[in-house]
């Protein structure tokens, strides 16, 4: 699911065109009994099944292995690779984290499944604990694609138009303004006259200002952030 999602449109062609590369690693080929089972029942008792510490760890190991060696081939500095845990007890996912980890050479995520992984190999080998929000999900693989698909559109060369990663929403803190096609009228709706002005100054005002009201009627607590970050 997590590839097939991954290896269309935008991150597709970048994974293709060779600007990043992005594998799934299924945690059950590390599984040491011959059904494959990753899962067992938790100390203390309780429902639910707990992802065992030691096919994390051998599957980090083997991940970590492997960047080593190629990283090794590339000449490249072996520092330590962040393991990002996609779970709900972690910082709620935003533009910056994405920035932030866009500027890594690797990344490793790791999802949660079941009831969740042995506390002691998380203590081990994770760095940053990352959540997509205040909701309930089965599992960490979409919030994972999440997280890759914000992550890797920030990598160089990954949008073809290079401002357009720095012209929309969040970018500045604000949410974008609205956007105009063809037709000129459409169900009787008029593109706004100063978009067809030809006054590049008075567009770029006029987008600030849509932005502005934009983002205090719909996201009042980014409004707030910025209007005193600015101090307007
Ligand atoms: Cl990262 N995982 C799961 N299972 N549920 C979530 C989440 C992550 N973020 C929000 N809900």
């Amino acid at each position: 699911m997590v590839m097939s999602g991954l290896s269309d449109s935008i991150i597709g062609r970048a994974v293709t065109n060779g600007l990043l590369s992005i594998e799934a690693v299924n945690i059950r080929d590390f599984a040491f009994n011959k059904h494959n089972k990753v899962d067992d029942y938790t100390y203390g008792g309780g429902a639910g099944m707990l992802m065992q510490a030691e096919p994390v760890y051998l599957c980090y190991e083997d991940i970590i292995k492997r960047i080593s060696a190629r990283r090794a081939e590339d000449g490249s500095k072996d520092k330590k690779v962040r393991v990002v845990y996609l779970t709900p007890q972690g910082d709620v996912f935003n533009q910056n984290m994405a920035k932030e980890l866009s500027r890594e050479d690797d990344l490793i995520l790791l999802c949660g499944h079941y009831e969740g992984i042995d506390e002691r190999v998380l203590e081990s080998i994770v760095t940053d604990n990352v959540s997509i929000g205040d909701y309930v999900l089965t599992g960490g693989e979409i919030p994972a694609m999440i997280v890759v698909d914000a992550v890797a559109r920030l990598c160089p060369g990954v949008l073809h138009n290079d401002d357009s990663a720095e012209t929309e929403s969040f970018s500045d803190g604000l949410l974008e303004y609205p956007q105009y096609s063809r037709p000129e009228v459409w169900h009787d709706m008029k593109v706004p006259e100063i978009l067809l002005s030809g006054d590049h100054a008075a567009v770029d005002r006029w987008r600030h200002e849509q932005s502005l009201i934009r983002t205090r009627e719909r996201r009042p607590d980014l409004y707030d952030k910025y209007i005193s970050s600015h101090n307007v």
